[in-house]
């Protein structure tokens, strides 16, 4: 049986199976190119299905033998599985099937990685193992038996009976097939336990590749602290008596929920203070807590159908947001998921690729795995705890989970159980989930008599397949300060919810500053004109850190534009207010750091686009240039102080206040190189124990010209480390120059360590490039051409990731007509391809328009 060929599936058609899945048993007979699986499936007629049509999905499955309540039958093989006649009561199918795990190169279904068996069934991977209904409302208690000659095998839920050659497991809590996982091999388990709130001890494991055990101890902390913290914020306990956690080398994302066995990118679990970065460690933090906390809102509660994956996902990561924010800086992170938030959703959501939180339809639902359903969705939950309130926003998630415990559930479960906890009325909400497109806000105001009048107005721009878009509910939070920068108003939401409409604040003696959009209450394009005296003022008066970054950064967008369009020279009064901010030791050193931040080369892409102008990616980068050649004259003196000031003395601890210091000082080593050559990078490269202080002062020696002898160094150091020497990999590509980006990167797909084969090194390699814009846009097309050669390499080894590197492209209309011919030549050439997946198909397909 062949992939089924691409169609697009919409929501309207969903219709309940029909039938419902009382038990299944499976067994896995293991070798690396013959597994046989083994499938003993109950089934009982499903009153609520409209028909009784019996069909299985299946894929690349060599089928054995196959019987329908003992009896041989043969079943018919259709597009995307196989169909028989059921009986219309209670009956068991059996399956034999034959798979090859060791020619599965896509990394979906069950595949060999590191000469260890692993699984990744999300979304719809599960077809590839045995025939079964893979759709995520089809849930069952599974029973697993895996036999082999392999030290180390795993499964879903709680541990069986094992022995030489055999491992059994039982999971009691119906699940879907996509949170099926089976790992196997030569494995070794660092070990730890968690007492839960009942009293309950669970054990836990993180398995790894013999060699890596000395990576594992920080996410057993990342684990337990999130065991504990979702047991107190949203009284959410652990229900097996086992935790496994396996780290994979080959993987196509970044990590996945199974149910008590989550699989991990080895990048997204592994880490020591020698071999993994202060932004490792936070995210390994997060990815940790976002799939346990999934036990709970993903696999107690699922989806319904796919188009609901952002009920899973979007909440999720805002569980995972919180959490990270409890755990370390709240205005830290909110900065930070708000700049990642604009970067890769608000990019797609203004492009061709731009679709719903719950789409209506899909051609490949792994297409669908985006930063609009991830963090939009996440958006939208943080907005409804913001206009429900806290108390409220608590009771709902209570009602949500006794209510849908053991469901499937859909978007409109989830809102109504907020409808019922509140008396609210969502249905204008409900537009954030089916409306694609970021929501323009302007503002303008008026003051007179003691009165302050705040006037907004909403328009969303039309996106693929939706024109005109009705108004939305924008929760905004503003706060008012006083001339004096006193407060006068403290953080106050509106809520808007017509296409225009005004606020009025009533007994102020002068006309206040405005801080508008506290923490990025909703996430729209706020349209604020202001000066840059006032945007200076909030700079040192906000109290809202999320708006005092914002002023900050919006003095620096708009130097950086006048620089680029009108070829101003950098502003004094941007420089002075950010000189007066960095200096000041009250000021949170992790909050300097981010001050220090610059707009990336594609938000100034995008800001120019959208003033009507086309961006030259070489203007931005020299600009950007200019400006920190600028900022690093002027900070000269500040900079030296920083950097003596904020070296951690203490032991390496990846914590938020170790981490802000060395983000602090480290972004003054990086202005200090611009003046010394390097000398003092070099120094740090020399002396460096862990993995923060080595690669900045790597990436700093790079873009000086100066990295040579530090590159050779670091590759000889590091050449037994996968993780390692993938961040070799890209710190070359990410700090080369615009003219010498494409020709790194060649040079770099040359190498020995380089492989297709691994995701991880692919994107160190080929994503590096797409992530430095000036050098991937390059006028000569090089970059655009080495992209489609790899894209069209990987597509029939692996799919999924070439899909998903194809969004390197979604920005080119912005461009001038010759990059924009070039990239069009290099699509339609992606999408000449002989048997192009029907990932890739559907993604150039869309970006073409
Ligand atoms: N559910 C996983 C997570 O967010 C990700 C699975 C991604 N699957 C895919 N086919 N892209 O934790
Ligand atoms: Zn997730």
């Amino acid at each position: 049986m062949k992939d089924a060929s691409p169609q697009t599936v919409y929501l309207k058609d969903y219709t309940p199976f029909g039938f419902t899945v009382d038990e299944v048993e499976l067994t896995f007979r293991l070798a690396p190119s013959a597994t046989r699986v083994l499938s003993k499936i109950r089934f009982s007629p499903n009153p609520d299905a409209p028909d009784r049509h019996f069909f299985l999905h299946g894929e690349n499955l060599k089928p054995v033998s196959t019987r329908i309540d003992g009896a041989e039958i043969t079943p018919r093989h259709v597009e995307g599985g196989i169909e028989m006649d059921a009986p219309d009561t209670p009956f068991t199918f059996e399956a034999e099937v034959e798979i090859d795990p060791a020619a599965n190169t896509a990394l979906e279904g069950l595949y060999i990685s590191g000469g260890m068996y692993c699984t990744q069934c999300e979304a719809e991977g599960f077809r590839k193992i045995t025939w079964y209904p893979d759709r995520p409302d089809v849930m069952a208690p599974f029973s697993v038996r895996i036999e082999g000659d392999v030290p180390v095998m795993l499964s879903n839920g709680n541990p069986g009976a094992s022995g030489p050659g055999f491992a059994e497991w039982h999971d009691p809590w119906p699940k879907p097939a996509y949170l099926f996982a089976l790992v196997a091999g030569d494995l070794r388990n660092h070990p730890d336990t968690f007492t839960t709130m009942s009293g309950k001890t669970v054990d836990l494991n993180i398995w790894v590749r013999p060699g890596d055990e000395g990576k594992c101890a920080f996410g057993m902390e990342a684990l337990k602290k999130s065991m504990t913290w979702d047991e107190k914020v949203y009284g959410r306990e652990y229900d097996l008596d086992l935790f496994n956690i396996v780290a994979v080398d080959d993987f196509n994302m970044g990590a996945m929920e199974n149910k008590g066995l989550n699989i991990f990118n080895s990048s997204c679990v592994l880490a020591s203070p020698e071999t993994a970065t202060d932004a490792n460690f936070e995210r390994i933090e997060a990815i940790i807590a976002h799939e346990y906390f999934h036990n709970w809102t993903g696999n107690r509660i699922t989806c319904r159908d796919w188009f609901q994956l952002c009920l899973k996902e979007g909440l999720t990561v805002f569980r995972d947001s919180q959490f990270i924010a409890d755990m370390r800086s709240a205005p830290v992170k909110r900065i930070e998921d708000v700049i990642a938030l604009r970067a890769r959703q608000f990019r797609e959501d203004n492009g061709p690729l731009a679709h719903p939180v719950r789409p209506q339809s899909f051609v490949e639902i792994n297409n669908f795995y985006t930063a609009t359903v991830y963090e939009k969705g996440a958006e939208l939950i943080g907005m409804l705890k913001t206009l429900v309130g806290d108390a409220a926003y608590a009771r709902a998630l209570d009602l949500y989970f006794t209510r849908h415990d053991g469901d499937a559930a859909t978007i409109e479960d989830w809102l109504k159980v907020f409808e019922d906890a509140t008396g609210r009325d969502l249905s204008q909400f409900k537009r954030w989930y089916d409306d694609a497109g970021t929501p323009r806000l302007s503002v303008s105001d008026d003051f007179g008599d003691g009165r302050y009048t705040l006037t907004f107005r909403q328009h969303t721009p039309p996106t693929p397949g939706q024109s005109d878009k009705a108004p939305r509910v924008i929760p905004i939070a503003v706060g008012l300060l006083g001339p004096n920068g006193d407060e006068v108003l403290p953080t106050t939401v509106l809520e808007m919810t017509e296409p225009e409409q005004s606020f009025t604040f009533d007994g102020l003696t002068a006309k206040p500053v405005p801080s508008i959009l506290r923490g990025f209450s909703a996430p729209v394009i706020l349209d604020h004109a202001s000066d840059n005296a006032t945007r200076a003022f909030l700079l040192a008066h906000d109290t809202d850190p999320f708006n005092r970054w914002q002023a900050g950064h919006d003095l620096a967008l708009d130097c950086l534009i006048a620089m680029i369009r009108d070829g101003a020279a950098p502003d004094a009064g941007y420089l002075d207010a950010l000189h007066r901010l960095i200096r000041d030791d009250e000021q949170d050193p992790a909050f300097r750091a981010l001050a220090l931040g610059l707009p990336s080369q594609d938000e100034l892409a995008q800001t120019l686009h959208d003033h009507g102008h086309t961006p030259d990616p070489q203007a931005i980068w020299e600009a950007l240039e200019t400006l920190k050649q600028a900022r690093a004259q002027a900070f000269h003196d500040t900079a030296t102080r920083l950097y003596a000031q904020y070296q951690v003395d203490a032991p390496y601890a990846p914590d938020a206040t170790q981490s802000a210091a060395r983000s602090l000082a480290n972004a003054a080593m990086a202005m200090l190189t611009r003046l010394d050559g390097g000398t003092l990078a070099q120094k740090q490269f020399d002396s460096a124990d862990n993995m923060t202080q080595q690669l900045s002062a790597l990436s700093a020696l790079i873009s000086a010209g100066r990295g040579d002898d530090a590159v050779r160094r670091f590759h000889e150091q590091w050449n037994h480390d996968r993780l390692v020497i993938d961040k070799w990999f890209s710190v070359q590509i990410a700090n080369a120059p615009p003219d010498k980006t494409a020709e790194t990167a060649e040079t770099l797909t040359r190498h020995p360590d380089f492989t297709i084969r691994n995701p991880n090194r692919f994107r160190a390699t080929l994503g590096a490039l797409t992530m430095n814009p000036a050098g991937f846009h390059h006028a000569s097309g090089k970059g655009y051409a080495l992209l489609a050669d790899h894209l069209i390499a990987l597509d029939p080894l692996n799919p999924q990731t070439t899909a998903r590197m194809c969004t390197a492209f979604e920005t080119w209309r912005r461009y001038d007509s010759d990059r924009q011919a070039l990239i069009e030549a290099e699509l339609h050439r992606i999408l000449a391809t002989p048997n192009l997946s029907g990932d890739t198909t559907e993604m150039i397909t869309r970006i073409l328009g």
